[in-house]
């Protein structure tokens, strides 16, 4: 049938039933569909050829999951190396400071139930504890994982990412003693944190650059590998602790690259000119402070501001006080002695309650 263009009809109709028109919806439609279900990166033959049996072979015996290779690791290197065709995860392990995947993933068990609750267990960590790769994604490496908030609480999906930490780094088990529960550092119930876990307390923090005192960070912007170019995660870092940024913890010269760390988030020019502390200036330029014999760097159970004093620095003053007071803004009161370079730099109140260092007045404060 042929219809004469009616000029009374308006044009949209007649544009929506042309058949070039909804074959492109249709084409569009199906485009979507497949976008936003796109198939997990190892499921998608486009980037693992051979399917399955790339990482399976065998017919299946009870109790195992048929890997093609011995342990998860040799399999994932047989891309996930120099000679792969995937991210060089390798090469990352085989820096200073790393999840030690190459000596400890063997006693990863399948099905095992994290945190860990037999203290003998051996300790460890395996690619298949931080990655599912029956279901992760480009940029989401963590999907498909279950987590641990702490204090019990158990998450099947992982909504943030220090839930995965949370599986070995809080209260496990087998933990060894030199290692912390780290969820204490980021309790809510501390005078500070940094905001991982919740929004932080402070709503003066003029040194920060891009964020605000009501952004939340992550424990991978701190942990994770020292080149921005190489493969994402926490795998590797020349820096120890696993930190993607260099930090000198110890007494130094103030460089933009020894505490490059902290000022990555927050502006080096806004520590410097003392916008808050008003003596940061002279406690890191002049007297060669890192910011690690003060600043806790995850979070500190009894002071503001991160204050956690470096014990192997700061020692009771002679009337026996170890403490921060921080009445007036800027201008905080340290009660305690401070051993550094060779030289002692006592804090206190003297006999007509005037606060000093080395008897020496400090003033305006
Ligand atoms: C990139 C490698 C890889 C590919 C591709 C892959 N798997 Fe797996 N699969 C693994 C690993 C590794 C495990 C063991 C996980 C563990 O121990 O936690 C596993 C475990 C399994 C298990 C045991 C049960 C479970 O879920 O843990 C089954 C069943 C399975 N895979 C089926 C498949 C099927 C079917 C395909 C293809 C659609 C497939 N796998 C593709 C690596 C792979
Ligand atoms: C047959 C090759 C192959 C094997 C084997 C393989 N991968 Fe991958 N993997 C890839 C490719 C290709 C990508 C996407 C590009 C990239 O990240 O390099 C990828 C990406 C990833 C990603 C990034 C997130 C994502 O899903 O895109 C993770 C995490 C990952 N692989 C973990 C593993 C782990 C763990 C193993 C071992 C159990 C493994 N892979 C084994 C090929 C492989
Ligand atoms: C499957 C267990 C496991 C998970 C999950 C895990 N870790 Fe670890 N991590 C370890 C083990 C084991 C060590 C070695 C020290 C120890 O036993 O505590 C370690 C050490 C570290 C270290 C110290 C490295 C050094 O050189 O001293 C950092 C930092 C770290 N992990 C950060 C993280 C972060 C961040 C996450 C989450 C993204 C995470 N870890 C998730 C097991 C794990
Ligand atoms: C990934 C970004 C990031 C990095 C890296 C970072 N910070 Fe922060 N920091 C923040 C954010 C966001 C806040 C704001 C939290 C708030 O408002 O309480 C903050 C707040 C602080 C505070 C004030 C906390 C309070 O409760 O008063 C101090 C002190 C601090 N950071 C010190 C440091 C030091 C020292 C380093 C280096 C070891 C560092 N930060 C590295 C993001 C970062
Ligand atoms: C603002 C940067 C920053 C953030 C965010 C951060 N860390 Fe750290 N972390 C550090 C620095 C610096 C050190 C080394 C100094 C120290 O021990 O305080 C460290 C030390 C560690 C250590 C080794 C020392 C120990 O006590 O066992 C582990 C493990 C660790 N962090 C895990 C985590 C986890 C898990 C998270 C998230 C819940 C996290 N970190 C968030 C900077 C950070
Ligand atoms: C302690 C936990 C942990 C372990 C163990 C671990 N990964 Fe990861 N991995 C991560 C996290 C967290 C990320 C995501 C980082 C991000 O998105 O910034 C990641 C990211 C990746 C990526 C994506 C890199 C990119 O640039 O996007 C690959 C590939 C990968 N991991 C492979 C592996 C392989 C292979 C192993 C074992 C040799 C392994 N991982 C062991 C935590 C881990
Ligand atoms: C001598 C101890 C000391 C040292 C060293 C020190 N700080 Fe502080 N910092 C403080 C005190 C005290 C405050 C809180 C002042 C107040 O609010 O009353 C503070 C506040 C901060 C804040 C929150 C307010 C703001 O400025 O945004 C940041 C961030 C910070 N310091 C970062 C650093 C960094 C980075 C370093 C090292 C480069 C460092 N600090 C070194 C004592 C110190």
């Amino acid at each position: 049938m042929k219809r004469d263009p009616s000029p009374a009809m308006p044009e949209r109709p007649r544009a929506l039933t042309s058949p070039v028109f909804l074959g492109a919806v249709l084409f569009l439609l199906l485009l979507t569909a497949a976008v936003s279900h796109a198939a997990p990166t190892h499921l998608n033959r486009t980037n693992v050829k051979g399917g399955c049996s790339e990482c399976h072979k065998g017919h299946g015996k009870k109790g195992t999951s048929m890997l093609a290779a011995s342990g998860g690791k040799e399999l994932c290197f047989r891309c996930h190396s120099q000679f792969g065709r995937a991210s060089d995860i390798y090469s990352q392990l085989l820096k200073l400071s790393t999840h030690r995947i190459l000596e400890t993933s063997m006693y990863h068990v399948k099905g095992e139930q994290l945190p860990e609750t037999d203290g003998f267990k051996p300790r460890h960590a395996s690619c298949d504890d931080c990655h599912n790769v029956h279901v992760s994604e480009k940029n989401e490496g963590l999907k498909g994982l279950r987590g641990y908030r702490g204090g019990g609480l158990k998450s099947r999906k992982i909504e943030y990412d220090y839930e995965l930490c949370y599986n070995c780094h809080s209260d496990s088990a087998n933990r060894p003693s030199q290692s912390t529960d780290i969820s204490l550092d980021f309790a809510a119930s501390n005078a500070s944190f940094h905001p991982v876990v919740s929004f932080g307390r402070n709503a003066f923090v003029p040194s920060l650059r891009k964020l605000s005192p009501s952004s939340m960070i992550k424990c991978i912007d701190c942990h994770g590998n020292d080149d921005p170019s190489g493969p994402k995660g926490p795998h590797g870092s020349i820096y120890k602790p696993l930190l993607k940024y260099r930090y000198v913890q110890t007494p130094g010269p103030e460089s933009p690259s020894s505490y490059d760390l902290c000022y990555s988030c927050h502006e080096r020019s806004s520590i410097l000119d003392d916008e808050s502390f008003k003596a940061h200036k002279a406690h890191i330029v002049f007297n060669r402070i890192s910011c690690a014999q003060c600043h806790d760097s995850h979070g500190s159970r009894f002071n503001s501001s991160l204050i956690n004093f470096d014990v192997n620095t700061v020692f009771p003053n002679s009337l026996g006080q170890v403490s921060f007071q921080n009445a007036v803004r800027g201008k905080p009161r340290c009660y305690l002695s401070c051993h550094l370079n060779g030289r002692i730099y006592e804090h206190k109140l003297d006999q007509k309650l005037a606060y000093t260092v080395n008897s020496k007045t400090v003033p305006q404060w």
